[in-house]
């Protein structure tokens, strides 16, 4: 697969969940205007957003994290046919244990988009792997709505739901870090470190 049209097919064909498309467009003109160098995510999935913003920052070099064998390879054969391999470091592995063996490097953006209910553990690491002035932009992060939406929603929801709405205002209220949310799609948080 090589053309993102390639790609979004295969993903709504076998319904593996990859960025929506306002989302997608937010994503490739942040990095298209930033230009960040070194970019850090989390959930590659098939490689299409890792492809979207190296197609919008080309002298980016992105780390990317995935647990899922059969993702990584699929992922790895679309780095491969996109001429990105030399653009790309696949790390196959759980994030919270990649996240820790990462701790001595420095990234200018984390672009959030793995599992939403381990997002506030992941928070202490990720703020330490951004530089300051570095963005970190966390997708799907009101969950179908549920994060703002008043009361309890259900057992089956509670902890991703909790855990989505510690991370969000625990960076809202950070004096370190300046923070907005786009309630688009399933919303969207965008922050930079400010010190
Ligand atoms: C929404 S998809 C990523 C979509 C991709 N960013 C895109 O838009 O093209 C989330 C991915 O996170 C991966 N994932 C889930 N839990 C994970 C974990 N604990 N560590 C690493 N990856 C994980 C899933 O296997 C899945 O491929």
């Amino acid at each position: 697969m090589k053309t993102f049209f390639e790609l979004k097919k295969f993903a709504k064909e076998n319904m593996i969940p990859i960025i929506r498309p306002k989302s997608a467009k937010l994503l490739r003109d942040f990095c298209r205007d930033k230009k960040p160098k070194r970019i850090l995510e989390i959930g590659t999935a098939i490689g299409y957003s890792t492809s979207l913003m190296l197609y919008a920052s080309k002298d980016s070099f992105v780390t990317t994290i995935e647990k899922d064998e059969a993702m990584a390879n699929i992922a790895r054969q679309t780095f491969k046919e996109r001429n990105l391999l030399k653009k790309v470091r696949l790390i196959e592995s759980d994030a919270f244990v990649a996240l820790n063996n990462l701790q001595n490097e420095k990234f200018d953006f984390i672009f959030l988009d793995g599992p939403k209910g381990q997002y506030f553990k992941y928070l202490p690491l990720l703020k330490n792997l951004l530089n300051i002035n570095g963005y970190m932009l966390a997708d799907d992060i009101l969950f179908h709505g549920y994060v703002k939406k008043e009361g309890d929603p259900g057992h089956k929801h509670r902890t991703i739901v909790a855990s989505l709405r510690s991370f969000i205002k625990d960076l809202t209220f950070d004096p370190n870090f300046a923070t907005e949310l786009f309630e688009y799609e399933d919303g969207l948080l965008l922050c930079q470190r400010l010190k």
